[in-house]
């Protein structure tokens, strides 16, 4: 017999895409439609624990609450199981430093932490690669969140098991950049449609998401160019393009998706006007009305200020670290 599984705890951050990921190929493997780029920040961290002596609770679809936060669900699941070749559930409890009720996905950062703390307790020794091929099975944007600063997801190449191997995220080297993040929470509310379900009616019904995956590459491109340069207003228009874009695709669904909300317009409104004063910022939104903005480190209380009129609550966001397991449980 095999020894019960050791206990592993993992530390992973959200990550928000400056060229989005909206669309699968691959509703099973979570295959996207096309590549996408992120930056991870550094709040609202993620921790997940695998305890000692525990087994057999929290089957999928079951996630038990617990007070303060804490949810138990099962330890990466089946994929990491057969690939430890073990039969044995364990159960890992997540910790969600989000603020609750600020109405930020979780998902990444929650999926990234679970990969890394289940395939350790498993004893499982996977690469950066193969954590974030992982991560990417339980949320497509999780393989963004096991690499620290930007990120790039590879959509991968064709259909089946060969697709699988090449979808994964890697870190990117960009210049000189003091980039910032402000978050701007205007409805800490759950989301009306989830992205699963407003993805695959997208991509289903739009006439506008072919041509939005089209400029999605050649915004890739520019970005990239762009990051390397460390010009941080190119970037944060050729983010700001993209994510516009996506949210029109999504508008232009059957029936339509619509994540924006009025005070979603009244921040765009502000961000306009800071960039009239000279104040380079940029917005991103995705599956919800919140709007994240890139601007300058230096600009990011100004800008934080500066939308505190239409926005419940600001936060500031840096660059932030990838997952990884707590020097306690060292490996
Ligand atoms: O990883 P998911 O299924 O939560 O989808 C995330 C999709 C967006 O956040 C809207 C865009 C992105 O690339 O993160």
């Amino acid at each position: 017999e095999r020894p019960a599984a050791g206990h592993a705890t993992a530390v992973a951050h959200p990550n928000i895409a400056l060229i989005k990921y909206w669309g699968k190929r691959d509703d099973h493997l979570i295959l996207p439609a096309s590549d996408s780029l992120s930056m991870t920040l550094d709040v609202f961290s993620t921790t997940s624990h695998r305890p000692a002596g525990t087994r057999g609770r929290g089957g999928p679809g079951d996630p038990q609450r617990h007070p303060g936060g804490r949810r138990a669900v099962p330890a990466g699941g089946r994929l990491v199981r057969e690939r430890a070749r073990r039969a044995e559930r364990a159960v890992v409890d997540t910790r969600n430093t989000v603020p609750t009720g600020a109405g930020l996905a979780s998902s990444a950062s929650g999926f990234a932490a679970l990969a890394v703390a289940a395939t350790a307790a498993y004893g499982l020794r996977l690469d950066a690669t193969e954590l974030s091929r992982l991560a990417r099975r339980g949320s497509g944007s999780a393989s963004r969140s096991i690499f620290g600063g930007f990120a790039l997801w590879h959509a991968g190449r064709g259909t089946g098991a060969d697709a699988d191997l090449s979808s994964y995220a890697e870190p990117l080297p960009v210049g000189d950049l003091d980039a910032a993040l402000v978050i701007a929470i205007v409805d800490a509310g759950p989301k009306a449609v989830s992205s699963r379900v407003g993805m695959r009616r997208t991509v289903e019904t739009s006439p506008l998401y072919g041509p939005w995956v089209e400029s999605s590459r050649a915004d890739l491109t520019e970005m990239r160019a762009a990051l390397l340069r460390g010009d941080l207003e190119a970037v944060g228009e050729i983010a700001e393009r993209n994510a516009l874009g996506m949210h029109a695709t999504m508008l232009a669904a059957r029936p339509a998706v619509r994540y924006m909300a009025p005070a979603t317009l009244t921040v765009l409104d502000s961000i306009l006007r800071l960039r009239q004063d000279g104040v380079a910022a940029y917005a991103t939104m995705d599956a919800g009305p919140n709007v994240k903005v890139l601007c300058a480190g230096a600009d990011a209380d100004r800008v934080a200020r500066t939308l505190r009129s239409g926005a419940s609550r600001t936060y500031i966001a840096r660059l932030g670290p990838g997952a990884c397991l707590r020097a306690e449980d060292g490996r």
